[in-house]
């Protein structure tokens, strides 16, 4: 449930318009109740009640259902001077309880817990970031707060240049502030956490589709792979190694002095056909697209969007003019409709024509070189969908337009498949179009473990569909941190090496015989478990999920949780944690409460403490929660290369009840938004001399895969007899006493698999 707090009263407010807030969730609410007594306003919903204050308009939430105060104004909503850029800021404060925690704002690179810590709000350029560096790519002014077991999120829906501290200047306030706008900010509460996250995204919105399974598979990218030969030899070193890939990149140098949809025919003669071959081999390629267009008379894209006044203006007329990688540059206003339904057709012939399969948008900050605030003044003017204002209030959202117009183009014409697109500034609500990285990071043990933080706070601000450049941008990784870093990233939603090329190759081959076996297992893994992935996807996408989740997310009951960083789930059945520092042959981690079994060795630990766990370099810390029922496929160079009839389901035994999904269909297109898909629900339940599992069955797709080999783990008792849907088989045929498989017809209701 959540209350927007945007108080109404009759004066000059702005015209209540929000890039975040997604369509659906602009109207209508639950329950609503509304009382008045001489000193305050009383508002019920289901879940909270909010009293305003009328003397001070201070606001105090309590849960509804136990009367506990949840969250309190301590000054509220207030105005206050700015000493920095004078004129005044928009202000909130707020008591921060005993034992309070905070969590989310994005891409921050700091400790998951955001306590004692404040933070600015301003999409940034930031090459070489380090753990102190704020603010850098994004701006997701959404946290939650979480005291005595509840939890509550707050988003702060203004976009201009924002702060947050929380308790750090004054131990028992913690407050957020804009340097113009509103006091817009929406209250959700839980009081579990990962319904906050949830009740965010569902707010903010959720993917507007799936992505295409292969987008799910292993990229591989360098700033820059060219001519077309050097393409061709580093994909053809990906089949001849077996190591799995989909998506093969091309930075800023496949175009024609870096202008905008054009191609260097010197490098590329023909593009059309080296994406076909590229294609045939099952690789994808994807093209990097910035906003800056290049000042140039004889260029088609700028002079039409000279001629139909495309391009952002400074306050007194002039255009805004700008260096990048063409040299100096204009730059669409990608805030007006009509730019983007422009900038959204530039891509016909990229993607219809020559076949690009996914777009990446960079420098969308916007980028700006050579200028010490690296990018617009802040005068330059914006439509804002025709809210007209100043770049203080657009800055933070100009990528988000940007990657929004390109999304649009590549659904057009992608059509019937499924767009992919990959931003690097983002806002709120950006997860509706586009996937993310987290920028130029460094190849440092360092940056593996901000990646690692990265990624899971993106996906507690409701922005799952993220990884970060495999290996470091900048400088060169030695072996061991890369496969490290593969280990890692390879539990990435989105799961890339990428890297600046100018401190030597970052290709998995790179580092000799031993670490490119090692990340061809870590590769082979990721593409094993694809089902998995598609499925917390598909979650993610209904239900708004996290496809990672903090320790704190998972368990937040158990205090133990609150300060861990390292250790996350991914999906929600399989807990990772990195390994962080050079020359480690294990760590000391911590498992949650529950039962857990080691991936590698079936070894099984109680959780709710910290363990000491092997893993040398080819290894990693992985953990199966007990009952879940994991589908994998077989290792496949690319998505689609073999036909699947077989899908296989490592069950691990509970003594107990386990539920586990399994989502499938067609793996692109939008045929699954007809009723197309294939939905499966086990049901597991593990007596002391039984395991049962039923299966519920939804959706009109049939699955390409037959049957499901069961892998069973953990089993405490010896076979003896099975039945199928009531019926008894022989297990001479399904092998269970040899290698403890089973193989079954996929449309199986339910399974008994009894013991002596
Ligand atoms: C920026 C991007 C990087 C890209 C480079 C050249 O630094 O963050 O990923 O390779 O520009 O386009």
């Amino acid at each position: 449930m959540y209350c927007d707090l945007d108080i109404q009263l009759p004066s000059n407010f702005e015209n209540d318009f929000s890039y975040a807030i997604t369509e659906h969730a602009r109207s209508g609410y639950n329950h609503l109740e509304i009382n008045e007594d001489k000193e305050k306003y009383q508002i019920i919903t289901q879940k909270l009640i909010c009293h305003i204050y009328k003397a001070n308009l201070k606001v105090k939430l309590y849960d509804a259902v136990d009367n506990t105060l949840i969250n309190e104004d301590e000054l509220g909503f207030h105005w206050e001077e700015s000493y920095e850029y004078g004129g005044n800021i928009v202000k909130m404060s707020k008591t921060s309880h005993d034992g309070e925690s905070y969590y989310g704002l994005g891409d921050k690179p700091v400790h998951l817990n955001l306590k004692g810590k404040r933070f600015e709000n301003w999409v940034t350029d930031s090459y070489a970031y380090g753990k102190s560096t704020d603010p850098i790519y994004k701006t997701i002014p959404f946290f939650t707060g979480l005291h005595h077991g509840k939890s509550y999120g707050i988003f702060f829906d203004n976009t201009f240049r924002s702060f947050f501290d929380f308790a750090q200047e004054r131990k028992k306030v913690t407050s957020f502030w804009a340097q113009g706008g509103e006091m817009n900010y929406y209250f959700i509460y839980g009081p579990k956490m990962s319904d906050v996250v949830a009740n965010y995204t569902d707010l903010t919105g959720k993917p507007h589709q799936l992505p295409p399974l292969w987008a799910l598979g292993y990229h591989q990218c360098k700033w820059s792979y060219y001519p077309e030969s050097k393409v061709k030899e580093v994909t053809a070193k990906f089949r001849e190694l077996k190591i799995p890939c989909d998506a093969i990149y091309l930075d800023i140098d496949y175009m024609d002095g870096f202008r905008c949809f054009t191609w260097n025919k010197e490098y590329f003669p023909d593009p059309k056909k080296m994406v076909k071959e590229l294609s045939d081999d099952g690789f994808k390629t994807v093209v990097i697209i910035d906003p800056g267009i290049k000042i140039d008379m004889d260029y088609a894209v700028f002079k039409e969007g000279l001629e139909n006044d495309y391009f952002c203006k400074r306050a007194d007329g002039p255009h805004m003019k700008g260096k990048v990688w063409p040299g100096e540059c204009y730059f669409p206003d990608f805030t007006k409709p009509k730019v983007r339904e422009w900038w959204s057709g530039l891509f016909k012939e990229l993607i219809e024509e020559i076949g690009v399969k996914g777009v990446w948008n960079d420098m969308n900050e916007p980028a700006v070189m050579e200028v010490p605030n690296k990018t617009f003044p802040n005068d330059v003017r914006h439509d804002y969908d025709n809210n007209p204002c100043s770049h203080r209030k657009a800055h933070n959202i100009y990528g988000m337009q940007m990657a929004r117009a390109t999304y649009q183009g590549l659904k057009k014409f992608a059509y019937p498949k499924r767009p992919f697109v990959i931003t690097r500034a983002a806002y709120s609500g950006t997860q509706r179009y586009t996937s993310s990285w987290t920028g130029d990071n460094v190849a440092s043990w360092e940056h593996l473990w901000i990646a690692n933080v990265q990624a899971q706070r993106m996906a507690m601000s409701g922005f799952s569909f993220v990884g970060s450049d495999i290996g470091g941008f900048a400088e060169q990784p030695e072996g061991e941190l890369f496969a490290r870093w593969i280990q890692l990233g390879v539990f990435h939603p989105f799961c890339r090496v990428h890297s600046s090329g100018d401190h030597g190759e970052q290709e998995p081959w790179t580092f000799g015989d031993e670490i490119t076996d090692i990340v061809r297992k870590f590769i082979e893994l990721r593409y094993q478990l694809l089902p998995y992935l598609y499925t917390s996807f598909w979650h993610y996408l209904n239900d708004g999920t996290p496809m990672l989740k903090s320790l704190v997310l998972y368990d937040q009951e158990d205090i133990q949780t609150h300060y861990r960083t390292d250790e996350f789930v991914f999906g929600d059945k399989i807990l990772v944690c990195p390994i962080i520092e050079a020359n480690a042959k294990g760590r000391r981690m911590y498992i949650p409460k529950g039962t857990w079994y080691n991936y590698w060795n079936d070894k099984i630990f109680k959780g709710g403490k910290e363990i000491w766990v092997d893993a040398d370099i080819d290894s990693l810390p992985i953990f199966v929660k007990e009952g879940s029922i994991l589908p994998k496929y077989p290792v496949q160079q690319y998505v689609g290369e073999k036909k699947i009839d077989e899908i296989v389901l490592e069950t691990y035994y509970k003594l107990g009840n386990e539920v586990s999904t399994l989502y499938d269909d067609a793996h692109d297109g939008y045929d699954y938004t007809k009723g197309r898909y294939s939905l499966r629900t086990f049901k597991l339940v593990g007596k002391k001399d039984e395991l049962i599992i039923q299966q519920h069955k939804s959706g009109k797709f049939i699955t390409e895969y037959k049957t499901f080999k069961l892998k069973l783990h953990g089993l405490p008792f010896k076979v003896s007899k099975i039945q199928i849907d009531n019926e008894e088989i022989l297990f001479e045929k399904v092998k269970v006493n040899g290698d403890n498989t089973l193989i079954i017809d996929k449309d199986f209701t339910e399974l008994h698999i009894i013991g002596d």
